[in-house]
């Protein structure tokens, strides 16, 4: 069996180009430009790329990008104080700071502060809350861009044993409790599993949909694989110049029924659910009044 390569870079583009017609819409309705605001500290290379390509991918779809750039000797109240800014400027709608922040930073004061209807990554604990409790604002970027990918491919996880390596705040973690929620694209049963999993491999073995979020280059091979499961790899992981998955993809290609390539899979659906995220986050400016 060979699998079915599912396009990330493909569906993407479509979506991409339905919220760029939902934003001149807004902007010929309402006068608004969704606009973000990404915040870039220090000169980690990989998160210089990846707001480069946000940036460019809004201004594709016809929205405001801008991003601020702060050395990694920036002091936690300088950077405080530029989020708050943020929260106070009224044309901006979204905002997201890049991870990783440098050491001496903490993260968690740092996202805390983002306004949480300003709060495209859903990392706020108010916006995570109302995920767990199936009353989202936001959906966190890549889990929403997996759900997506899954949709749009045909694969209803509804039933299904959806097997998640990783349990990160970013991905493993939301996008067990996503797919666990009852509703359209989800009601599946989901394992979460980790560093500290015993029996990994059997574990894995029953899942009807696998999840890789662990970075660790090509952990998943054939073996720990189920014949005609989905395989969904988040991982990006640099290995000698190249990108690779957190799945062996030749062998596991032959065993799965489908399967995203890294690069090209879920990577670019996550920087398409940023922009989606800032459209909601400029609707929803208008209906709802900030403290
Ligand atoms: N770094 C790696 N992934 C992410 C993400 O989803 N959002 C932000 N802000 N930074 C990241």
């Amino acid at each position: 069996m060979t699998a079915q390569r599912i396009d990330g870079k493909a569906i993407a583009l479509k979506l991409r180009t339905e919220l760029a017609a939902e934003v001149a819409a807004l902007k010929t309705s309402t006068g608004i430009v969704p606009h973000l605001a990404a915040v870039l500290v220090g000169d980690d290379p990989a998160s210089a790329v990846y707001v480069r390509t946000k940036h460019q991918a809004c201004e594709k779809a016809g929205m405001v990008s801008t991003t601020h750039r702060l050395p990694a000797t920036v002091s936690q109240s300088e950077l405080l104080a530029l989020i708050q800014q943020l929260n106070e400027d009224p044309t901006v709608h979204g905002i997201l700071v890049q991870l990783p922040l440098p050491c001496g930073l903490d993260t968690t004061t740092i996202l805390d502060a983002v306004h949480p209807l300003k709060d495209v990554d859903c990392f706020h604990p108010e916006n995570v809350g109302r995920l767990v409790q199936n009353r989202p604002r936001f959906l966190p970027c890549t889990p929403q861009g997996i759900q997506w990918l899954l949709r749009e491919s045909g694969i209803n996880p509804a039933g299904k044993h959806v097997v998640v390596l990783g349990r990160s705040e970013i991905v493993g973690k939301p996008i067990g409790i996503m797919l666990l929620q009852k509703g359209l694209g989800a009601d599946a049963t989901v394992t979460i599993c980790h560093s500290r999993t015993q029996n990994l491999a059997e574990i894995t073995r029953s899942a009807d949909i696998l999840i890789a979020a662990i970075g660790r280059p090509e952990f998943v091979t054939a073996e720990m694989v189920k014949p005609g499961a989905v395989v969904i790899d988040v991982g990006v992981n640099r290995v000698e110049e190249r990108l690779v998955g957190d799945v062996a993809f030749e062998p596991v290609s032959e065993v799965a029924s489908a399967i995203t390539p890294v690069p090209g899979g879920v990577g670019p659906m996550t920087i398409a659910m940023v922009l989606k995220n800032t459209l909601t986050a400029a609707k929803l400016s208008q209906t709802t009044t900030k403290q």
